[in-house]
Order: structure tokens, then C-alpha cells, then sequence
């Protein structure tokens, strides 16, 4: 399960070779188990492993999955360890259908106790498992294969870029798409679909992309395409002209934008961490709290301490991993939260087992399931990103706020530091994330200018009060990562302590300045900076004339609760450093000296 797996299916002469060929090219992700499914005569033969595609290749005996029709999918585990038992594809009790599945089912809890109590076995500890006993139940109803991937689709609730074949009927390949994305393509090749469009394009460039709540009945030479209600909705093909390495990029010509704009979706599918999880992670939290992170991680860590000091009243220290160990002595009963997107980070390993061996608990928020920190912490919740390519990190920098406001506001209820009906408008408040998101996306073209204007600049100040500090932390990151232009983020109240010296006309201030409780001191900060000739770029609240004014360019956000704010007023300022990097004719997506995964101390 999860939003960001590879699904390649087809019906064609030599099916597990071009399946293979599709699944390797959405490989570039970076997945962790793979796996195959044909039909045979009356069966269906499914071989599925953990690891790479070449390695998976070499182990199995392609003989006997020579087919010409067949499913494929590579996984990238957000639930349920990355093994063989998890990885799709999943067949159901009579081994005559299979199905690989992308996306999150919210009640499949619940469809599964229904399915175990009519004799129903599984073997994984996946969501998506439920899938293929569902369209068992259908089939041995009598109903035909498309009206049991329907009928299963009428009872799921979550999302789903599912493709199933049966040996039933084996003329066929079901699609299903419900908000995860799938593609089909036709040539005289065969009949294709996939998650992704590079995986279609060694085999056919006429592409159709699935809407929502569709499914598409893929036959040799034909595609039908119908609603869940069975109307046949006519099939509109695109040609594709872009080059390999444009199409891994969905068309963006950089991961990094790519992983800025899949934002929203990203943010959508962390809300969807079931809420036992989130407890578990709360229930951890008792003594003396720590949160330890690197680089964008630490920020997420700092904003997260404001938050907790000021929403809870939990004294929540954040310090940097490759600090920690001189930082800290006394740990026993104590809990370090320790954030790393990728989950291998050395600094915040070292940090976490220093604290283990001193009797603290650990409650690790990584993207990455399986990584050394899910293996190391006592809970961890694992956001729902998907794999992030650019080395800047983006995405994962506002899933890991996403989570921790999540554990925040659980923690807030169980320590009766905030009411239900307080906790309920939080949730709200969170769950109206990707719209303000998106919406904030939809005016990049304005960063773009506000780019163009300053990105011959040397140096910027980037400046805030309260939990946007870490905001403004993170821009200035993101922009000395990418475009190498020496940036500060800085305390606003700390500028006239230092750093205000370096102030001359034209020096470039950034302020992070929404209408939270600190706004109307951040303006007397503007001021000392306009009365040095800076120019002032700001990111307000949209409507807030009083700073729009007093800035030289702004930027506006959506009002929402001041919690939310240090999440959406990072998106400009990727933006922003993303076009930078961009005009100064640099790869934002390799920048010089970095790496992804720093796995040395
Ligand atoms: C490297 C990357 C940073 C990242 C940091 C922490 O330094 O260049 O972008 O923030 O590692 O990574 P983590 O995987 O622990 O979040």
C-alpha cells in the first residue's frame, strides 16, 4: 500500500519481459520488493521477493512465467515491513485471481475481519490483500470479473490504482483508478497500463490517462473504458513526445519541483495514518521530551518545540543529531522524537542509540519503512511522501510538520491540554491542508518574478518570530543548498543583536511575516531593516495591507490557524530557492557536495 508503488500490466506476446522492461523504469524511485503475476492455464502464477528488479530477475525461472498476459509491481513499503509476504502481487483463496494495488484503503480493518469470518485466508499484513478475496466473494456470486473489481470498489473506501487479471477470464486486465494515479497505452505491440508514464513509452507513446472512479477493460487491440455505473465513456488518447529522462519527472523538467508540486498528495496521504499509530507514538511521550534531527529535519524538530511549548506546555528541547551526545547526559525515562526522512541518517542514528543506552525511548517519524530508525525506535510513524529524489529535501519537510501536529494535537487530548471540540477543529484545520496547498501552488508563476528579481543577490537574511523561525531556517537552506547564495535565517528579534551590521541598501530580507500572535512585533523588525536600505520581500497573509505595505514585494498566503502556518509558508520559499537555482543555470536536483543520505558522522 501506498500512493507511490509501480504498477505495469499488459497483454502482450512475451508479457513478463515487457512488464519487467515497464517496472524498470519506474525503478528510479528507489523500491524494495518486486513482484509478478501471469496467467497460466486455470491458475494464475504470481513469484514476488524482496529487493531490486535485476536481482529478483536472476532468481526466478522465467520459464515458468511465460505468459502473454500478466501484472507486475514494485513496492515501496509504507505499511507492513518490505518482505516477500507483503509484496504484490496478492491473489485470492482460489489462486485464479491477482491483483496489484497503490493507495491507502481506510477500511480495510474492517473488510478483513468481514472476509476472515466467511473462511477468507491471507498471508500479508497489507490493506490491499482485501482486494482480491472481495472480488473472490463476486465472482462466486456469479458476477463477472469487471463486476467484482466494481462491486469491490463500491465497498472500499480509500484510494486505489488497482489492476487485477483471473484466469476466469483471461482475455482481460481490470484497471480501477480511485485518486492513485494509473495510465493506459495501446500499440501494435500489445495493451498496456501502469502507474506512471515512462514505464508505457519503450512500448507504445499514445497514452490515455485514467479520471477518478473509472475502470479501463484492457484487450489485445481494444481498451473499453466505463464509469462505476458501467456507462462506456469514450477513450481520448495523447501522443507523448518527451524523453526518458523528462518522463521519470512526470513531465517537470526537476525531481525537486516535481516533489514541491506533489505536495499536496503527499500531505493528503500522511492525514491517512491510522490513528492507532499516532497513539502509540503519543503514549510514548512521557519525562523529559528531546527532538533530534538533521539539516530540514531539524527544523522540523524546532518548529515542533515552539509548538509543543506553546500549545501543550511541554518544555520540548530540539537539538541537532550530530550535537546530541555532547549535549545530553541524563536520559533515563526520558523521549527523544527523532525525525530523518530517509531513516539512516549516522548523526541521528548515533544520536538515538547514544539515548537508548542511557534509557531514554525512542519515537522515530522517518519516510522510510525498514530504514535502520523503524528498526532502532520503540514507535515510529512512518509519513506517506513517497520517495523523494531531489536532494533537497521538500516534501518530506512538510509531511514530518503534517505528522507531528498530528501526534501534537493527540497529545494535547490525552494530557487534557485541549478539549475534544479543540482537537476535532485541529483536525479540521489539518485536513484542509493540501486545498491551501495547492492553492499556493497555483500561484508559482508569482515566485517565479520575485525570482528573476533577486537572484543575482550574494546574500539574504530570512526572518521570523515564534515557529516560523524554523521556517525561515528552512528557506534559507533550501536557497544555500541549490543556489549557493550565502542565506540566514535568523530569529527577527536577534537581527539588531549581530547580524544587522551586514545590512546595505539592496541587502535582500526575507520575512516569513503571517498574521499569528507574533505579527505585529515581526513589522518593528521590518522597520530596522527598511531604515538600512534592505529590501524587504515578505510572506503575508493574504489581505494584510499593513505588511504588504511596508514590504518591497510580498507574497501572500491563505489565512488559516496559526499552527499551519510555518507548513504553507515554506512552499514559496521552495519555490523561490527552486527558481533561483534555476536562473543561476544550476541543477537544483544535484547540488555540489550534498547528498541525499549522509550515512557518515
Ligand atoms: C542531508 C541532506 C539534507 C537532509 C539531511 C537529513 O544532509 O542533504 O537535505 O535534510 O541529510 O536527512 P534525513 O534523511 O535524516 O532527514
Amino acid at each position: 500500500m501506498s500512493t507511490v508503488c509501480g504498477i505495469f500490466g499488459c497483454l502482450s506476446d512475451t508479457a513478463p519481459q515487457a512488464i519487467f522492461e515497464g517496472l524498470k523504469r519506474l525503478e528510479y524511485r528507489g523500491y524494495d520488493s518486486v513482484g509478478i503475476a501471469v496467467i497460466r492455464g486455470k491458475k494464475v502464477t504470481v513469484e514476488k521477493n524482496k529487493g531490486r528488479i535485476a536481482e529478483f530477475i536472476t532468481s526466478i525461472d522465467t520459464a515458468q512465467i511465460e505468459s502473454d498476459v500478466g501484472i507486475g509491481h514494485t513496492r515501496w513499503a509504507t505499511h507492513g515491513a518490505p518482505c516477500k509476504e507483503n509484496a504484490h502481487p496478492f491473489t485470492d483463496c482460489t489462486g485464479t485471481v491477482a491483483v496489484v494495488h497503490n493507495g491507502v484503503l481506510e477500511n480495510f480493518m474492517q473488510l478483513r475481519e468481514e472476509l476472515l469470518k466467511k473462511g477468507h485466508k491471507f498471508s500479508s499484513n497489507t490493506d490491499s490483500e482485501v482486494i482480491p478475496h472481495m472480488i473472490e466473494e463476486g465472482l462466486a456470486s456469479g458476477m463477472s470479473l469487471k463486476d467484482s473489481v466494481v462491486g469491490a470498489a463500491n465497498s472500499i473506501k480509500g484510494s486505489m490504482g488497482c489492476v487485477v487479471i483471473s484466469s476466469r477470464e483471461p482475455d482481460r486486465i481490470i484497471c480501477l483508478r480511485r485518486e492513485s494515479p494509473l495510465v493506459i497505452g495501446i500499440s501494435k505491440k500489445g495493451t498496456f497500463c501502469a502507474s506512471d508514464i515512462p514505464a508505457l513509452l519503450p512500448f507504445t507513446r499514445k497514452v490515455m490517462v485514467m479520471q477518478d472512479d473509472t475502470i479501463a477493460i484492457l484487450k489485445r487491440g481494444k481498451i473499453e473504458i466505463e464509469d462505476l455505473c458501467g456507462h462506456a465513456i469514450k477513450p481520448v488518447f495523447t501522443v507523448i513526445n518527451w524523453s526518458q529522462s523528462v518522463a521519470e519527472k512526470g513531465g517537470y523538467p526537476h525531481f525537486m519541483i516535481k516533489e514541491i508540486f506533489e505536495q499536496p498528495l503527499a500531505i493528503k496521504e500522511t492525514l491517512k495514518i491510522p490513528l492507532n499509530f499516532i497513539d502509540r507514538a503519543a503514549g510514548l511521550m512521557e519525562g523529559k521530551v528531546y527532538l533530534t534531527g538533521s539539516g530540514t529535519s531539524y527544523h522540523a524538530c524546532m518548529s515542533a518545540s515552539y509548538q509543543m511549548a506553546k500549545r501543550l506546555g511541554i518544555d520540548a528541547r530540539p537539538i541537532h543529531s550530530s550535537e546530541f551526545t555532547d549535549a545530553v547526559s541524563e536520559l533515563e525515562g526520558a523521549t527523544v522524537v527523532a525525525v530523518s526522512q530517509s531513516g539512516e541518517t549516522a548523526d541521528t542514528l548515533s544520536a538515538i542509540k547514544y539515548a537508548k543506552s542511557k534509557g531514554a525511548k525512542i519515537l522515530g517519524i522517518t519516510n522510510t519503512l525498514g530504514s535502520s530508525i523503524t528498526i532502532i525506535s520503540n514507535a515510529y510513524i512512518c509519513t506517506q511522501s513517497g520517495p523523494e529524489i531531489g536532494v533537497a529535501a521538500t516534501k518530506t519537510f512538510l509531511t514530518q510538520l503534517t505528522a507531528l501536529d498530528m501526534l501534537m494535537l493527540r497529545i494535547g487530548l490525552r494530557r487534557g491540554k485541549l478539549s475534544e471540540e479543540e482537537y476535532r477543529t485541529g483536525r479540521r484545520q489539518l485536513n484542509g491542508l493540501p486545498k491551501t496547498v495547492e492553492e499556493i501552488l497555483g500561484s508559482s508563476e508569482r515566485i517565479k518574478s520575485l525570482a528573476m528579481k533577486y537572484f543575482t543577490r550574494r546574500d539574504a537574511f530570512f526572518l521570523a518570530r515564534g515557529a516560523n523561525v524554523a521556517t525561515a531556517m528552512e528557506g534559507a537552506l533550501k536557497l544555500k543548498e541549490i543556489s549557493y547564495i550565502h542565506a540566514e535565517g535568523y530569529p527577527a528579534g536577534e537581527s539588531k543583536h549581530g547580524p544587522i551590521s551586514l545590512v546595505e541598501p539592496g541587502f535582500l530580507c526575507i520575512f516569513v511575516a503571517p498574521t499569528d500572535s507574533a505579527r505585529g512585533r515581526v513589522i518593528g523588525n521590518v522597520m530596522e531593516m527598511k531604515a538600512r536600505g534592505a529590501k524587504i520581500f515578505s510572506i503575508i497573509t493574504r489581505g494584510d495591507s499593513e505588511m504588504g505595505q511596508v514590504s518591497d514585494d510580498y507574497f501572500e498566503i491563505p489565512q488559516v490557524a496559526d499552527f499551519l502556518y510555518p507548513i504553507i509558508s515554506t512552499v514559496p520559499l521552495q519555490l523561490f530557492a527552486y527558481n533561483v537555482a534555476i536562473l543561476k543555470g544550476l541543477d537544483p536536483d544535484k547540488p555540489r557536495n550534498l547528498a541525499k543520505s549522509v550515512t557518515v558522522l
